[in-house]
């Protein structure tokens, strides 16, 4: 399962509150369907936190975000040990502050032997960019399945362990695009589309996700089985 989590500001404005306001409960929110999702039965979840495109908001707004995902790597990280979940953070590493880097090592190094939940936070990341990258790292004049670009496009993002492709897509708010986020791994990905925003998504939420997702055939260029 793999989530954009959309629509923290406008939560925010529509309660007059600061847009921050908004960020500080979409973490509030991460930690609801963290907890849920191990018990129903997702094996990958991978959370869209910080695009690379982010960085074009304020200055003041991007440093909340980074102070927020770092608070969460750093209080999250014995829970998340104690409970089976291995954190991973997806994305581009040559553009944090050190300090964050290193709450980034030690949260994965902290929590590399969970099995239960594959946690994936996409921060700074593009798929764009991440493709790019692993079409760099083909070897010439070779042919290259599709496993192995996938496992190149993995590594190319730093998940591990690498992660299968993702089944259903829910993003929040309304809005009804991609915005950068697993491009190749979204080939067969069932969409689901909520106007709840972020803040206020919640484990019933995420139930009702994947009933739609359940109710759905995916034929992957095959006939109906109706048929
Ligand atoms: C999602 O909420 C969080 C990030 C993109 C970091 P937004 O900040 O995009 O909230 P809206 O879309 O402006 O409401
Ligand atoms: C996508 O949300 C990125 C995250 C949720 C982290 P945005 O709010 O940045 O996307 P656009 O700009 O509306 O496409
Ligand atoms: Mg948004």
């Amino acid at each position: 399962v793999a989530i954009i989590m959309d629509g923290n500001g406008r939560w925010a404005e529509g309660r007059g509150l600061p847009r921050s306001a908004g960020h500080g409960a979409g973490a509030r929110a991460v930690r609801r369907v963290v907890r849920a999702a191990p018990a129903l039965g997702i094996g990958t979840l991978t959370l869209y936190a910080f695009s690379s495109d982010n960085w074009r908001r304020p200055a003041a707004e991007v440093a909340t975000l980074m102070e927020l995902f770092e608070r969460y790597l750093v209080t999250e990280r014995e829970t998340c040990r104690r409970h089976g979940i291995r954190i991973n953070v997806i994305g581009r590493r040559d553009r944090f502050a050190p300090q964050l880097l290193r709450s980034i090592r030690d949260a994965e190094r902290a929590t590399a032997a969970g099995r239960r939940l594959h946690l994936r936070l996409a921060v700074d990341y593009s798929s764009r960019h991440a493709i790019t990258v692993a079409a760099g790292s083909l070897p010439r004049r070779r042919r290259c399945s599709f496993a192995e670009f996938s496992q190149r496009l993995n590594r190319a993002v730093h998940s591990a362990p690498a992660a299968p492709d993702v089944d259903l897509l829910i993003r929040t708010s309304g809005e009804r695009r991609l915005s950068d986020f697993l491009l190749w791994e979204c080939a067969y990905a069932e969409f689901v589309f909520t106007r709840r925003p972020w803040p206020a998504f919640g484990r019933r939420d995420l139930v009702r996700a994947l009933e739609e997702f359940r109710s759905r055939e995916r034929r992957f260029g095959r006939l109906s089985r109706a048929v």
